[in-house]
């Protein structure tokens, strides 16, 4: 099949959906890839690497293709010149293009929208969104540390100090992330707030200080925050008031799917700044989350803050915005290419393509699909009230720790242990009191850490292992018998656990190398 990639129609539109290094993988995959003349020009891939890649560069004749595509819905006129039976990938807004919808439906021509990928785990790769806002996350901190005007890190010199920069960003998702990350390694003192109380271990693992909104866990069902209660609306208004009078540079990114953004920073808010500090407002294009935001412009109050409403930051990197967009796409071709022989597959019974696919033409007739069966996601790991898991914890480890198998199992270990003591030869002793004290030790130990930490635990346990091994090894030719088998056993059960910790190490390292793209 062809894939064509054409010049993006939009305005303003620097990006491409496809560089010479994607152009190469989707080849690789069996397709054949038509480039519009000029496609890269504004990101910097000119026609000759397209070439280089093995495209073939053409005209007009780029819409003819199998597959069309493009960063955004191209326009009608473009629209027009794609055959029936066609497929179209792009970003489409689905849930706000009925129209689109059903044209493509009557023209007969499948619509992937790549701007519908279900936020899972699975999907990540293919999740464009998340690209674009990450991209866009790191601009914004850049666009403000341009108009800023002051150093971002804090310094110490001969000609007196220097206070870092205060960034407080209200949104902690993939844009809010990015921004923090960046304006974090630049010196800056990082403050975010989020609805989502599962947000703050990951602002906090980024260097920032965390500013919650609520106590009570909001469970997100789809990876997207869900709109405030009257009361977290009243307590995050003061918050974000509060923080942006304390904050030099405020970058807003809060965004709630299907809604306009919600105002959090007020006229009065704003008022209430610095002179020279700035608001980077991400949410420009669906409304913004600042009153005073002109979507697409910069602009100064009358007190002296810079409003920055730009809502092509991504754009503003178009090299590499376009090469994680290639790459997002490069992915949905591997889902939908299960054969890599250049063949496009729809299964439905794939949860992101059913998600993704718009409409469809099976051939005799096209479906529309859209809206799609909900698919659940639960980003942060379920909640229970930490009273509740006591509750439930507590019998076990009673169990456990108080039932009468527990009671003769630990008579039998003592009698045992008393045995193996009496027939020890008498300079032993020493040792056995080392052991008693290391398996008690190492009981309260293991059952104060959490499963989740088990693993790590292991790794300590293989070093204790390789101890083992070596004392064993000294007294494995021991002229007495029962001291060469303890030997010998030591030395079977410490390798199985030192070679088994390496083994099941390298498994889960293994789950951290990236697959060849
Ligand atoms: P996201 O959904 O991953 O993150 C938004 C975050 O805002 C979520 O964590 C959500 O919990 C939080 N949030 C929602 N309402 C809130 C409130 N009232 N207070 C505090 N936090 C709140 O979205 P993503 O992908 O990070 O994108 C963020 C915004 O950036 C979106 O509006 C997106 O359209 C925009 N964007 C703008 C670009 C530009 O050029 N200006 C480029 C790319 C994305």
């Amino acid at each position: 099949m062809r894939i064509g990639i054409p010049v993006e129609p939009g305005e303003n539109q620097p990006l491409v959906a496809a560089t010479p290094d994607t152009v190469g993988k989707l080849i690789k995959l069996g397709y054949d890839v038509e480039v519009q003349a000029g496609a890269g020009e504004d990101a910097a891939y000119p026609d000759a690497l397209y070439r280089e890649a093995g495209a073939s560069i053409v005209g007009e004749e780029v819409w003819e293709a199998d597959i069309v595509t493009t960063l955004d819905t191209p326009p009608k006129e473009k629209r027009d010149l794609m055959r029936s039976g066609a497929t179209l990938i792009c970003r489409m807004a689905p849930g706000r293009n009925e129209e689109l919808i059903n044209e493509l439906a009557n023209r007969g021509i499948t619509g992937l929208a790549m701007d519908a990928v279900p936020r899972i785990s699975r999907a990540q790769s293919m999740d464009v969104l998340s690209s674009m806002a990450n991209i866009a996350g790191y601009r914004a901190v850049i666009e403000a540390a341009n108009a800023f005007g002051r150093l971002f890190t804090g310094q110490v010199t001969a000609a007196g100090k220097v206070p870092p920069a205060k960034v407080y960003v209200i949104g902690a998702g993939v844009a809010g992330l990015a921004a923090i990350g960046t304006a974090n390694s630049m010196g800056a003192i990082v403050k975010a707030t989020d609805l989502r109380v599962e947000a703050g271990e990951q602002v906090e693992s980024m260097g920032a200080e965390f500013v919650a909104i609520q106590e009570e866990a909001e469970k997100s069902e789809d990876g997207y925050a869900k709109e405030m209660t009257q009361d977290q609306a009243e307590l995050a208004a003061k918050i974000y008031s509060q923080q942006s009078a304390e904050a030099d540079i405020v970058i807003t990114t809060a965004n709630i799917p299907g809604r306009t953004s919600p105002v959090l920073l007020t006229e009065e808010d704003v008022a209430n700044m610095r002179p020279g500090s700035v608001v980077v407002d991400l949410a420009a294009a669906n409304g913004g989350n600042c009153a005073l935001t002109k979507p697409g412009e910069v602009f100064v109050t009358d007190n002296g803050v810079t409003i920055i409403g730009y809502t092509d930051l991504a754009g503003r990197l178009p090299g590499q915005a376009s090469q994680l967009f290639g790459q997002n796409i490069v992915n949905l071709f591997k889902l939908i290419t299960p054969e890599k022989d250049g063949q496009r597959v729809l299964d439905l019974d794939d949860e992101i393509i059913r998600t993704i696919t718009v409409t469809l033409n099976d051939g005799q007739e096209t479906s529309v699909l859209w809206p799609p069966p909900p698919v659940s996601v639960s980003v942060a790991p379920q909640q229970q009230p930490a009273q509740d898991t006591q509750a439930a914890e507590e019998p076990e480890k009673q169990a456990f720790m108080g039932g009468p198998f527990a009671k003769i199992g630990l008579a039998i270990a003592i009698l045992l242990g008393a045995a193996i003591v009496l027939v020890s030869p008498l300079g032993m002793s020493g040792n056995f009191v080392v052991l008693t004290l290391a398996i008690v030790l190492g009981f309260y130990v293991i059952s104060a850490v959490t499963p989740t930490l088990h693993t790590p635990l292991m790794s300590e346990t293989n070093a204790i292992s390789g101890i083992v091994l070596v004392g064993a090894i000294l007294q494995v030719n021991s002229p007495n018998i029962i001291v060469t088998v303890l030997a010998f056993l030591a030395i079977v059960v410490s390798s199985v656990n030192v070679f088994g910790g390496f083994a099941i190490t390298d498994r889960m390292l293994g789950m951290f190398v990236k697959e060849d793209a």
